[in-house]
């Protein structure tokens, strides 16, 4: 039979991709090298479909695959970032793909990789990328996705996309559930919108993974604060947790901290975050979010310091023979009232902290369509990331009208909602940042918004006398602010005279 898709590469994501069109009435011609996958997904497909004939066909070859579908092919990967896409698309070459033929690459791929691969390949085949955020249970049920590339390819795979993606009710924001095998939801905003041209998709993409680094960061200061400056257990930092899921925190990733900090294993039940070891890992998107930040010159402390967050704690050895050695400050105990006021201000920290790492990645997607002549739509994105990625949060929804009321606003904090939101938390940030430095507990995520914060609301930064500095030792020149701009000076730093020259 022939079919609508051609799907490569079934491992988790790949699996439940599948099934998610299989859901959505699409016929899918699967492949994957290992070939217990190709017959894992035609055996659950069936199991969860009732039905006798399988929606989705097993191939044992690229060519089979390619054989079973309606031309112009539609093709979608599923394959881990780098090398193995290469391979995949040199495969597909080799089995005859055709130059009206799409090859949407679904993985975390480095953007500049793509942008190399639409050209290298344009002869070859149209390669479209759409990144994928939501995890397993997303890819099955509804992700977010970012389409980015060809626009005549955006035209034949947007009905498909519009179908499996994510759905939101546009009104409020709110997630429209889907969550049995068979569900499918008509109604609401598809949380897929056509992002730009190649290159884009993953770029937003990154910065979202740049993001949930910093959100995961934050909670996880905010963990350890309860943890270690209360000595609070996980199911009672569980509670907290619960509650602020109620109000501006309420997250995806706020839900699932709630549900692994409650979950216990083995005889004496044990909380299981207490016995995984303190390592974190990492597979380079918010390496690289940190890195184009560094690049554009433009800044996302939070976002890297929960890139370096990981790499310290990667440190274990190291950080077990300091704590012999490198001595913190005393402990210091509160009483019932202090607790209270400690978590609440905790809170509103965290609350704060999360806005300027959002508003760090907005800018950083701003200057990035700036330099690849873009045109990015950050409603548009911002809606896209309402349900169905990671970072799904209630507050998106506040992003969404900030770029409504202004799509050309520079930063987020500038938006008068999140402004007033950072004015009336601040205090409880400030008192909550200096309660983690007086206790020793380590929140870089959090102190760096603050002092990020601080720095964009600072009219007169000391780079004054920085500029100075590097005019003494290498005439590297300054501006004046009492003179025209663009004029540079330099003093004779050497000369006992010290007379400044106006250079150029
Ligand atoms: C998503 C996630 C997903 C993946 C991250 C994890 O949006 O669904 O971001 O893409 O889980 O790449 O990255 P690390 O392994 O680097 O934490």
């Amino acid at each position: 039979s022939v079919c609508d898709i051609g799907f490569i590469g079934l491992g988790v994501m790949g699996k439940n991709l599948v099934l998610n069109l299989a859901d959505n009435g699409f016929s899918i011609a699967a492949f994957d090298l290992d070939i217990s996958k190709v017959e894992g997904v035609i055996e659950q497909d069936k199991a969860e479909s009732g039905l006798s004939t399988a929606r989705v066909i097993g191939c044992t070859s690229y060519t089979e695959l390619l054989s079973r579908l309606k031309p112009p092919h539609l093709i979608v990967l599923s394959v881990p970032a780098g090398a193995p896409v290469d391979q995949v698309c040199e495969n597909l070459i080799g089995a005859g793909i055709q130059p009206d033929d799409i090859v949407i690459d679904t993985g975390n791929s480095l953007w500049v990789d793509t942008v190399a691969r639409e050209k290298k390949y344009k002869n070859n085949f149209i390669l479209f990328s759409s990144a994928v955020s939501g995890g397993e249970v997303g890819a099955r049920f509804g992700p977010a996705l970012m389409p980015s590339g060809s626009p005549y390819a955006w035209t034949r795979i947007k009905p498909i996309w519009e179908a499996i993606a994510a759905k939101v009710d546009d009104a409020t924001g709110k997630p429209i559930e889907r969550t049995k095998p068979g569900d499918i939801v008509t109604e609401g905003e598809p949380c897929a919108a056509y992002i730009g041209p190649a290159g884009a998709g993953h770029y937003v993409k990154m910065v979202h993974n740049g993001i949930e680094y910093a959100d995961m960061q934050i909670i996880c200061e905010a963990y350890q604060m309860l943890r270690d400056g209360l000595a609070l257990s996980s199911d009672e930092i569980a509670d907290i947790f619960a509650l602020w899921n109620k109000g501006p925190l309420e997250s995806y990733l706020m839900e699932i901290s709630v549900e692994v900090l409650r979950h216990r294993v083995g005889e004496d039940q044990t909380p299981l975050v207490d016995l995984i070891l303190d390592k974190a890992g990492q597979k380079g998107t918010g390496l690289w979010t940190a890195v184009s930040s560094l690049e554009l010159g433009t800044p996302a402390p939070t976002i890297a310091q929960a890139v370096y967050a990981r790499s310290i704690s990667s440190f274990k050895d190291l950080r077990v023979k300091a704590s012999t050695i490198l001595s913190g400050p005393e402990l210091i105990t509160l009483d019932k009232n202090e607790k209270q006021a400690f978590i609440a201000q905790l809170h509103d920290a965290i609350y704060s902290a999360k806005i300027c790492a959002y508003a760090q990645g907005f800018q950083l997607m701003k200057l990035a369509e700036k330099e690849h002549d873009w045109q990015l739509n950050f409603a548009s994105i911002a809606k896209i990331w309402r349900a169905g990625c990671i970072i799904r949060a209630a507050f998106l929804q506040s992003i969404t009208e900030a770029f409504e009321r202004n799509p050309e606003l520079d930063n987020l904090l500038l938006d008068d909602f999140f402004a007033k939101q950072l004015s009336k938390h601040q205090m409880n940030w400030r008192k909550s940042v200096s309660n983690s430095a007086l206790m020793g507990i380590p929140t870089g995520a959090i102190s760096s918004a603050l002092s990020y914060y601080d720095s964009i609301r600072c009219a007169v930064l000391p780079a004054n006398l920085l500029q100075a500095q590097r005019d003494f030792f290498g005439a590297h020149t300054f501006e004046r602010i009492d003179k025209s701009t663009g004029k540079k000076y330099h003093v004779n730093w050497s000369t006992p005279t010290r007379d400044m020259v106006e250079i150029g």
